[in-house]
């Protein structure tokens, strides 16, 4: 509907532009991805490079590296791969100097180094939790506190991977609930503080995903897998595909007002599913609770 409002007739319509010409073409956008060598984190990367971006990807492994390299070049932009352990502070930040140096500022960081075993409580020892723990929650805090210096400001756009486990508690989860809930809250109040230069930052919890190693690891049986893909609401696994659009979106002008959020692609699971996945875990790999 037309108006007078001098206020509205001041202020242009701020995806004009963009809504001409595809608002996902990152041609020359510079993205940063921890564990991108597999699994959701690896589909994001194939998802950005598609899309015109230059890639970085870091984990520990260098034969997934490599490999991550060889098969993001496939889509013809630029690509480095690192060996880095996220645990470790000095390393993370000499692959963001590496990175910048290379490409520029980062424009899109997403931090999705991540590690899990279905375990009861009292099965978890203190090192298996700390392993959970500074992967999960110290490695993204390593990621975001390097990468400051070398985002774009304004512009960046900051995406944690994080799971149902982080607001939904789940039996033989303890380590990665506590883990993930960090995860979120460092999505939080890094929105909040780096709002202000113009830098977002928002959550994204992917549910079951289809043929990924988390899910190998929480479903190992086919009665396992049977029972996940029942509590989603939507009775299907989800694939790294639906995770990546998500990513791009977010990433995207389309987003250019979205921060501090988290946002679940799950088919709905984390209304209470993945809790149900966790009972029937402590069912079919626990046997009774201790
Ligand atoms: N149940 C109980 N404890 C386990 C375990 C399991 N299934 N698997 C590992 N642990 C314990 C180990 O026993 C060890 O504790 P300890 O020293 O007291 O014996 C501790 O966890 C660390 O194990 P380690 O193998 O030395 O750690 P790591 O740093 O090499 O690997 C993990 C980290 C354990 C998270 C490993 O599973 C991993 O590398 N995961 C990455 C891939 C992944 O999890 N993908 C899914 C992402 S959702
Ligand atoms: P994955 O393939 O095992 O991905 C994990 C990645 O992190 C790998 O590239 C791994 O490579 C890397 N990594 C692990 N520890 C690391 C460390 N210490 N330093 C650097 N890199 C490290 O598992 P995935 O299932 O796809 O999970 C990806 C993300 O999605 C995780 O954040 C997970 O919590 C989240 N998630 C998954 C699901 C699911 O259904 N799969 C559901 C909810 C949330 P290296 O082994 O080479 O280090």
């Amino acid at each position: 509907m037309a108006t007078d409002n001098p206020a509205v007739l001041s202020t242009p319509y701020p995806n004009e532009n963009v809504r001409m010409t595809s608002p996902f073409d990152f041609s020359g956008k510079n993205v940063f991805i921890s564990g991108g060598t597999s699994g959701i984190n690896l589909g994001i990367a194939h998802a950005f490079a598609r899309a015109g971006a230059k890639l970085t990807v870091i984990s520990r492994s260098p034969e997934k590296v490599t490999a991550a390299v060889e098969a993001l070049k496939a889509h013809g932009g630029e690509v480095a791969g690192h060996s880095v352990d996220v645990r470790e502070y000095a390393k993370v930040e000499e692959a963001l100097k590496a990175t910048h140096a290379k490409f520029g500022p980062i424009d899109v960081l997403v931090s999705g180094a991540a590690g899990n075993f279905p375990a009861p409580a009292v099965g978890i020892s203190p090192n298996g939790f700390k392993s959970v723990v500074d992967i999960d929650l110290m490695g993204t805090f390593h990621v975001f506190r390097a990468a400051f210096p070398f985002i774009a400001k304004p512009g960046a756009c900051l995406i944690n991977i994080s799971a149902p486990q982080a607001f939904l508690p789940m039996d033989f989860q303890m380590h990665v609930c506590a883990a993930k809930a960090g995860v979120d809250m460092i999505t939080r109040v890094a929105a909040l503080e780096w709002g202000p230069v113009g830098v977002r930052v928002n959550s994204v919890v992917p549910g079951p995903i289809d043929n990924t190693e988390g899910m190998r690891r929480l479903a190992p049986t086919a009665e396992a897998m049977a029972l996940a893909i029942d509590t989603v609401p939507i009775k299907k696994l989800g694939t790294v595909d639906n995770v990546a659009d998500a990513c791009l979106w977010l990433a995207s002008p389309m987003a250019s007002y979205v921060s501090g959020v988290i946002l679940p692609v799950d088919g709905g699971w984390s209304l209470g599913g993945a809790q149900s996945l966790g009972k029937g875990l402590t069912e079919l790999l626990g046997g009774k609770k201790k």
